[in-house]
C-alpha cells in the first residue's frame, strides 16, 4: 500500500534535499566544505530512510539518485562515457552482512562463504579518470556529477606518479584506455604543505582531501605542479578498441590491480583479496583500527565483487554498483559550539590556547576541550568565541580544534570580535613572552605555581613513574596546600597531611603515600623522563639509561660522552647535559636519590642484573630480562593492559616488540580483536600463538607455554 504522505515527511524531505544540495556545490564545487563528512552523511541517512518509509517522494533528481554536483565551468567539460559512480556506504557490520545478503539474493547460484572480494582503502581524496590513448597519457577529468566532469589534464600532467606511458610490458594497449583512481595528499606532504603556508602567514589547508581539490582546480598548472601531490590507480573504466592478445580489461578485480602496477601507476600496498563476508568485515575492523599507523588519510574501506563478470550481472542503481560497498569509520570530526578561549600553561612555560567547547562525541569519546596549538593558528583558523567549531579527534592524538563553520543552519548570523592572546600568565600574573620568529608563547617565571603543577603532573604520568591517583587536579591541590614544590617533595608526604586537605578520605591518602613509595623502584629510564628533559622521550631515555647504566654515569659523562650512546643523537646529549649542568636540577636530583629513588637501569652494563659479578646492585624494582634478545609481538587487547604497556612489558624483560611480524618474531600474542594480518602471517611463518591470558606467564618465564 502507497499509504498516504504526511506533510511533515514532504516538507523534512525537501528540506534535507536543500542542505544536501547546497552541501554538495561547497564540497564538490567549491571545495569548500562547511560541516564535517560525517555531519553530510548524517543528512543523506535521514534522507534515505524518509525517502524508503514514503519512496512516493522520491524523484530521479533527489541527491539519494545523483552523484556529487555538476562542475562550475572553470574547465572544459568532459563527458565520462562510462558513468563515474558514487558507493553505497556502510556504517555498521550489520550493513555489510544486509549486503551481502542482497547479493545472495541476486546470486543464488553462489557459494558466498567463498565468493572473492578486494578490499581495499578509502583513500580521502579526489577521484579522477585518466584516458590513455594506445597507451599515452591524453586526457585528466575529474568525477563532477558522474556524467560530466571537468577537463583537468594541464595539472594532472605535473602529478610524478602519473605515468604518461604505460609500461611496454602491459601492451598491446587498446586504442583508448580509461584509468580510474585516486588523488590524494600522503599526511606527511599535507603537514609539511601546512607548515610552510603558517610560516608564509598564508590560510591553512583544512584537510588533505579538500588542498588535494584546491591543487587541481588551479588555472595555473605551475602553480599545481608546486603541491606534492599523489595518485592511487584502482579501476578501469572506458576499454575501446582493444587488439588481439591485449591484457586489458582483466577477468577480475584484483588482476586489474597487479595489471595496473605493472602498468606503471601506484596501487595501495593495503589492498587485500579476501574470500567470504566475514573475512571482509575482519579486514574492516583491522583497517579502522590501524588507520592511523598509514600515511595517507583514509575515511573507510571499498569492498568490491572481484570478479568482474559478476558486476556486469550484478549492474547498478542510478547513483552506485551494486558490487561495491564503502564501509566507513566512525568519525573523527563533528561540529560543536566553542563556548570560550583560554589558555593553559605547560611545564616548560609554554602558554596553549585551547577551546571550552559544548561536550561532542568524536572520534571514540565525549570531548569537551580542544586545542588551538598557538596564536598563529587562532588567528590563521580566524576561530572566535561563539562560534560553531569543527573538533577533530583522531585516535590517541589531543582532540584540535580545525576551523569554524561559516554559514549553514545554526550558525549565528553576528560573530564576536577575534580572540586576543593574553599579555598575561592565567596562573602568576606575570608578562607572557613571544620571540621574535617563534610560534609559541611561553610564561618565563620559574616559579610560576602552574609550571610547577605540570613538572610534577609529567613527572607521575604514566610513562615516567607512573604514580596513580597523582592527576592535575590533586598535584594542584598540593602544591596550593605549600606541600610540594617539586618532585622530590612527593617522597616527604604523610599521610597524615594528606588526611588534613579536603576532599582526602583517609584511604586515598594512604593509597597515594603507598603509590608514591612504589615509584622509587621504578628503573632509571623512568626516573629520567619524569625529569621533564627536553628532546628526551622514553625511547631516549631508555637508550641513555641502557647504555650508561647509573645516574652516577650519566651525570659524570660529557656531551660528547654522551651523544656516543647508541640511539643518542647530537641534540639530545645537548639537552641532556645542559639540564644536568644546572645547580637547580641537580639539587632536585639529589634529594630524589636521598628518597631512595632507583638510580640504575636493570639489565644494563653497570646496572642492576647485569651480569651475575655485578655484586648484586642492591634491589631495584626492573624485572628480570626474561625475553632477553627476543622479539614479541601484540595483536589484539590484551586484559589489563593498554597496547603500550603490553610492548612497555616486553622491553622491560629486555624483548623487542615491533607492529608487525616476520622470521624473526618469537611469539605472537593474540589478543581480543586481533589484526587479520598479523594472524596470517604468523601462521604462514610458522611462528608460535600464545593466548592473552598466557602473556604473564610468557613474561614471567620468557617461555612459550605448555
Ligand atoms: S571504486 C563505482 N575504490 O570513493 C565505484 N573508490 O564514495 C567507483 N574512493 O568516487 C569507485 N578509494 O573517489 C573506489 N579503492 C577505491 C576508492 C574509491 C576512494 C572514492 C572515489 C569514489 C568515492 C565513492
Amino acid at each position: 500500500m502507497a499509504g498516504e504522505v504526511p506533510n511533515g515527511a514532504s516538507a523534512r524531505v525537501a528540506e534535507l534535499r536543500q542542505l544536501i544540495e547546497y552541501h554538495n556545490e561547497r564540497y564538490h564545487v567549491l571545495d569548500a566544505p562547511e560541516i564535517p563528512d560525517a555531519d553530510y552523511d548524517l543528512l543523506v541517512r535521514e534522507l534515505k530512510e524518509v525517502e524508503a518509509q514514503y519512496p512516493s517522494l522520491v524523484t530521479p533528481d533527489s541527491p539519494t539518485q545523483t552523484v556529487g554536483a555538476p562542475p562550475l565551468g572553470l574547465f572544459q567539460p568532459v563527458r565520462h562515457r562510462v558513468p563515474m559512480m558514487s558507493l553505497d556506504n556502510a556504517f555498521e557490520e550489520v550493513e555489510l552482512r544486509a549486503w551481502a545478503e542482497r547479493l545472495r539474493r541476486q546470486l543464488p547460484d553462489l557459494d558466498l562463504g567463498h565468493l572473492d572480494f578486494s578490499s581495499e582503502p578509502k583513500v580521502d581524496g579526489v577521484a579522477m579518470s585518466l584516458t590513455y590513448e594506445h597507451g599515452r597519457f591524453t586526457q585528466a577529468a575529474t568525477r563532477g556529477d558522474g556524467v560530466t566532469g571537468e577537463d583537468v589534464t594541464a595539472n594532472v600532467a605535473t602529478i610524478k606518479s602519473v605515468p604518461k606511458a604505460l609500461d611496454p610490458r602491459t601492451g598491446p594497449f587498446p586504442a583508448l584506455l580509461e584509468i580510474r583512481g585516486e588523488i590524494y595528499f600522503s599526511l606527511a606532504d599535507f603537514d609539511a604543505m601546512n607548515k610552510r603556508q603558517e610560516a608564509a602567514g598564508l590560510k591553512l589547508f583544512v584537510n588533505p582531501r579538500n588542498a588535494a581539490a584546491g591543487a587541481l582546480r588551479q588555472k595555473d598548472p605551475a602553480v599545481t605542479a608546486t603541491r606534492p601531490l599523489s595518485f592511487w590507480a584502482y579501476q578501469v573504466g572506458e576499454v575501446e578498441g582493444a587488439p588481439k592478445g591485449s591484457h586489458w580489461p582483466a577477468a577480475t578485480q584484483s588482476g586489474t590491480l597487479g595489471l595496473l602496477k605493472k602498468a606503471g601507476f601506484p596501487v595501495s600496498a593495503d589492498a587485500r583479496l579476501v574470500t567470504g563476508i566475514e573475512a571482509v568485515i575482519a579486514r574492516c575492523i583491522e583497517l579502522a583500527r590501524e588507520r592511523h599507523a598509514l600515511v595517507y588519510e583514509i575515511d573507510g574501506v571499498v569492498t568490491k565483487v572481484d570478479d568482474l563478470a559478476l558486476h556486469r550481472q550484478l549492474g547498478a542503481t542510478s547513483r552506485a554498483p551494486r558490487w561495491a560497498i564503502a564501509f566507513k569509520f566512525p568519525p573523527e570530526e563533528r561540529t560543536s559550539r566553542l563556548l570560550d578561549i583560554e589558555v593553559s600553561i605547560g611545564r616548560t612555560g609554554r602558554a596553549t590556547p585551547f577551546g571550552r567547547m559544548e561536550p561532542v562525541f568524536v572520534g571514540g569519546s565525549t570531548v569537551e576541550m580542544a586545542t588551538l596549538h598557538n596564536e598563529d593558528q587562532v588567528r590563521l583558523k580566524d576561530v572566535r568565541p561563539g562560534d560553531i567549531v569543527i573538533v577533530r579527534k583522531a585516535g590517541d592524538v589531543i582532540p584540535e580544534i580545525v576551523g569554524p563553520v561559516l554559514s549553514g543552519p545554526g550558525v549565528p548570523k553576528r560573530r564576536r570580535p577575534p580572540w586576543k592572546f593574553p599579555t598575561t600568565c592565567p596562573s602568576c600574573g606575570q608578562p607572557l613572552l613571544r620571540l621574535e620568529g617563534e610560534s609559541d608563547t611561553y610564561c618565563t617565571n620559574i616559579d610560576c605555581p602552574m609550571q610547577r603543577v605540570q613538572r610534577i603532573v609529567h613527572y607521575a604520568s604514566r610513562s615516567a613513574m607512573d604514580i596513580e591517583g597523582l592527576g592535575e587536579e590533586r598535584v594542584f591541590q598540593l602544591v596550593a596546600a605549600g606541600l610540594i614544590v617539586d618532585p622530590a617533595d612527593l617522597y616527604a608526604l604523610t599521610v597524615p597531611q594528606l588526611s588534613e586537605l579536603e576532599r582526602f578520605a583517609a584511604i586515598s591518602a594512604a593509597n597515594l603515600v603507598a603509590g608514591i613509595a612504589a615509584s622509587t623502584a621504578q628503573p632509571l629510564s623512568r626516573l629520567l623522563v619524569g625529569l621533564g628533559i627536553r628532546h628526551l622521550g622514553p625511547t631516549g631515555a631508555r637508550a641513555v639509561a641502557r647504555g650508561l647504566g647509573t645516574l652516577d654515569a650519566i651525570m659524570a659523562a660529557t656531551e660528547e660522552e654522551l651523544a656516543a650512546v647508541e640511539g643518542i643523537g647530537p641534540v639530545i646529549a645537548a639537552s641532556i647535559a645542559e639540564f644536568l649542568a644546572l645547580p637547580t636540577n641537580q639539587a632536585v636530583v639529589e634529594r630524589l636519590r636521598a628518597a631512595g629513588v632507583t638510580t640504575e637501569e636493570p639489565g644494563a652494563p653497570g646496572g642492576a642484573g647485569a651480569s651475575e659479578g655485578a655484586g648484586g646492585g642492591g634491589v631495584t624494582g626492573g624485572p628480570a630480562q626474561t625475553l632477553e634478545g627476543l622479539t614479541v609481538v601484540v595483536t589484539g587487547g590484551v586484559p589489563g593492559f593498554t597496547r603500550e604497556e603490553a610492548e612497555e612489558a616486553i622491553l622491560a624483560r629486555g624483548g623487542k616488540s615491533p607492529g608487525s611480524v616476520s622470521k624473526k618474531t618469537f611469539a605472537l600474542v593474540v589478543g581480543d580483536a586481533p589484526g587479520a594480518s598479523k594472524l596470517k602471517k604468523a601462521e604462514e611463518l610458522g611462528i608460535p600463538m600464545v593466548p592473552a591470558e598466557a602473556f604473564a606467564t610468557l613474561l614471567e618465564s620468557g617461555s612459550l607455554p605448555e
